[in-house]
């Protein structure tokens, strides 16, 4: 569920652009309208969910959404990804509210870089935001860190030190070329093996770790000879489509089945007519036993890859930018 199309980071990979085109607020569903949705899925066999944005911590009194969320008891689990830079302050609150876990996006382990990369001075505000999800005793907390050759593939050993040293485990990704990535081209992208062969110069050898509860989360995990353990979603070169089991809300309610597809499902429409749980659960069902979507995989079989959309294709249509749909 992405609760707000708004950051307050400029991220290269995902807003590289000056100006964009914004969601209008009065599409924008109400804290009592997302609950009711997420009812509804768990109707349905939905049992996680996780929230994001945008930046979710953006949204005003994000904790209340989560306690209309948690008294659900369908729900067993309900994440966040954050950029951390107001994690600090609101972490309190969203644990007592019952928030089970964090995620939080960080490329970089260097000031002038997080400057340049992600547009903003708030570097400092992110670690004391990781310090603080540690510490309150929130599930082991991720960090996201995508990575990008000529900016931080030089950081990749600086990434997972500082990911152990603030009890998180790191996930790298694979840079995608999503709807906002404007500037993506293949060569930038450094690919799991690569980023495997670089630990395992650093580290020794580097053994693949079976987690028979998780076949359809994204990220595929790893040990170091010393224990610990990191992450990697593959999702440009090793696609997993015919796993994935994730679906995506916009903060003004269109469903998507496939972070690459054109087409989703206004369900905003639908809660805000006159149709009841029942019709919602109906339409919803039969949009997501319909689905064909396998976008990476068919990214990934194309010769010639560009980015998905340049600029004109996201301002004619702002529900294919990433950040509304749940980067
Ligand atoms: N490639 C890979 N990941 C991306 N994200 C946003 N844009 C991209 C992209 N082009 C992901 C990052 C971030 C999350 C919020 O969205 O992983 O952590
Ligand atoms: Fe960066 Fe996330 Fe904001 Fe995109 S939505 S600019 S990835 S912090």
């Amino acid at each position: 569920m992405s609760v707000t199309d708004r950051c307050n980071l400029r991220c290269r990979y995902c807003m590289p652009e000056e100006e964009y085109v914004w969601l209008p607020r009065s599409s924008i569903l109400s804290f009592e309208e997302i609950a009711r949705l997420v009812e509804v899925f768990s109707t349905l066999g939905v049992d996680k969910v996780r929230l994001t944005g945008g930046e979710p911590l953006l949204r005003h009194d994000l904790s209340h959404l989560i306690e209309l969320i948690a008294a659900n008891e369908r729900i067993r689990d309900i994440a966040l990804t954050t950029n951390g830079v107001l994690l600090a302050r609101q972490v309190d609150a969203l644990k007592a509210a019952g928030l089970s876990r964090v995620t939080v996006s960080l490329d970089t382990t260097r000031p002038d870089r997080f400057q340049a990369f992600n547009r903003s001075a708030k570097f400092a505000s992110v670690t004391e935001g990781i310090a603080r999800a540690c510490s309150v005793g929130l599930g082991k907390l991720k960090i996201n860190s995508v990575v990008i050759r000529g900016f931080n593939d030089d950081e990749l050993v600086d990434l997972l030190e500082f990911a152990g040293e603030h009890g998180a485990e790191l996930r790298y990704i694979e840079y995608m070329d999503v709807g906002g990535a404007t500037g993506w081209s293949m060569d930038q992208v450094v690919s799991r093996d690569e980023i495997l062969e670089t630990l395992s110069a650093c580290y020794g050898e580097i053994a693949p770790l079976i987690d028979q509860n998780s076949a359809s989360a994204p990220a595929q995990r790893f040990s170091l000879p010393d224990g610990r353990t990191f992450g990697i979603v593959a999702s440009t070169t090793l696609p997993f489509c015919r796993s994935c089991d994730r679906s995506r809300v916009t903060a003004d309610g269109m469903f998507y089945m496939c972070l690459y597809s054109d087409t989703g499902l206004d369900l905003r429409e639908l809660v805000r007519s006159s149709a009841s749980d029942e019709e919602l659960a109906a339409q919803i069902a039969n949009a997501w036993r319909g689905r064909t979507d396998r976008g990476a995989e068919e990214r990934a079989s194309m010769r010639g890859r560009g980015a998905l959309y340049q600029v004109e294709g996201l301002r004619s249509d702002p529900h294919r930018e990433m950040h509304t749909r749940g980067g």
